[in-house]
């Protein structure tokens, strides 16, 4: 007879004396185990999302425990326990507000296993489906597309407008997110005024627990697509709450296709580990580690070259389980090289989804900037073609056929 699954926890006690209590107790046949003691908020995030555990058992004191990061918990799946010193009415409280499935008081872990041994996470398993779990993800929704790429401005966002506007005039409804944490400049290329910055408002409403509610009013509509504005400055960054790219990208691809323009940074910012607060580069990180494709995007002049075999290497180090898309932009006659020479090179960096290449075509962009529209919008040229080829490679699954212009929807 095989005995039922244990319940596997997460424990972050954050220095409290009640872990060795729970350590000790929780042993051989209690049916539950400890599958990591986790640092801080940020360890604990990151170990729910790998969906080994059931339960997070996490101090009150622990920083950063908002109702965006247990609602993240709740998506992977993890129901949970908060610990008081004195779970007085107040600490219930604040805990039910925040969704926690359980408030103990320090001195009812001595029966910890009793108490979690089979909770499950209410909420997360609606979610389940949603959640991702491989390269095909998040079945019965739209696809969420995050453009990535180094330093060096290699046309991220140029690319994340194209591929929205070509979607926008294949007649699906893009929501393109501006998820740079320097700062976003989606909304001027569209001519998109907006006092309210939709990033900011979202994540001010992740943490008060309605942002799904919210979620369609903070967007607004510009060159034919839906868009959610970004950072208007760059040092504000630091309002971004826990797990919002992942949240974002969630509920946007309920409604149609979603295109996250990103920052250039992948790096863990370690710093901000310690603290419990998200790191700066947490934006980025989540968003390609959400995505449903990535696109990595390089220019083809050497350095630019140089760098998109580095990025692709640092990619690889991710958490990330989508093979990435490369696109290799601003190609020219002058640089000396063919397409099937680039592609070489990219091919020996490790598997790729597919290349794309996009023409260097300076007038079509500054004629785009100028009058705050797409691409697409300003009819063929040398670029939409590209973008258009680029989403066949990139999204096999949208239809081509519709090649209906959206213009006037503003
Ligand atoms: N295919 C292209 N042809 C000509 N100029 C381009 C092309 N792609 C991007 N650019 C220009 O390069 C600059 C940086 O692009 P941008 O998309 O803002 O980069 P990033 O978002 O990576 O910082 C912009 O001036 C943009 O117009
Ligand atoms: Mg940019």
């Amino acid at each position: 007879m095989s005995s039922p699954a244990p319940t596997c926890l997460l424990l972050l006690a954050a220095g409290a004396a009640w872990e060795e209590i729970a350590l000790r107790v929780i042993g051989p046949g209690t049916g539950v185990v400890v599958v990591k003691r986790c640092i801080d908020l940020h360890d604990l995030l990151a170990s729910a999302t790998s969906r080994q555990a059931d339960v997070a058992v996490v101090a009150a004191s622990a920083e950063g425990l908002d109702h965006g990061a247990v609602d993240h918990l709740h998506r992977a799946g993890v129901a949970v326990v908060v610990v008081a010193e004195h779970a007085r009415e107040n600490t219930v409280e604040h805990g039910r507000r925040a969704g926690v499935d359980l408030v103990l008081d320090e001195t009812q872990v001595s029966d910890l296993p009793d108490r979690v041994r089979g909770l499950r996470s209410a909420t997360g398993s609606d979610d389940l489906d949603a959640m991702p779990t491989g390269p095909v993800r998040s079945r019965g929704t739209a696809p969420a597309v995050a453009v990535w790429g180094p330093t060096g401005a290699p046309g991220r966002t140029t690319v994340a407008l194209g591929v929205a506007g070509a979607l926008a005039a294949r007649g699906q409804d893009p929501l393109l997110l501006d998820l740079d944490p320097y700062a976003g400049t989606v909304a001027q290329h569209l001519g998109v005024l907006d006092d309210v910055s939709g990033l900011l408002a979202s994540s001010r409403r992740l943490v008060a627990g309605d942002l799904t509610s919210a979620f369609v009013a903070l967007q607004r509509r510009g060159a034919g697509m839906r868009l959610l504005t970004g950072l208007p400055r760059a040092d504000r960054w630091t309002e971004l709450t826990h797990g919002l790219a992942e949240e974002l990208l969630q509920l946007g691809r309920r409604q149609g296709p979603v295109v996250a323009d990103l920052g250039w940074c992948l790096e863990e910012d370690r710093a901000a580990v310690h603290t419990g607060r998200p790191g700066r580069h947490d934006l980025t990180r989540d968003a390609v580690a959400a995505a449903d494709v990535v696109l990595v995007v390089g220019t083809a002049d050497p350095i630019g070259l140089t760098r998109l075999v580095r990025a692709l290497a640092e990619l690889r180090e991710q958490t990330v389980v989508t093979t990435p898309h490369v696109v290799v932009n601003r190609m020219r006659r002058s640089l000396g090289w063919e397409p099937g020479q680039v592609a070489d090179l990219l091919g020996r960096c490790g598997p790729l989804h597919g290349i794309s290449f996009l023409p260097d075509d300076r007038g079509t962009l500054d004629r785009a900037m100028v009058a705050g529209r797409g691409i697409t919008e300003l009819g063929e040229s040398d670029l939409s073609r590209g973008f258009d080829a680029l989403v066949d490679a990139a999204l096999p699954g949208i239809p081509a056929g519709v090649k209906r212009r959206r213009l006037l929807r503003r």
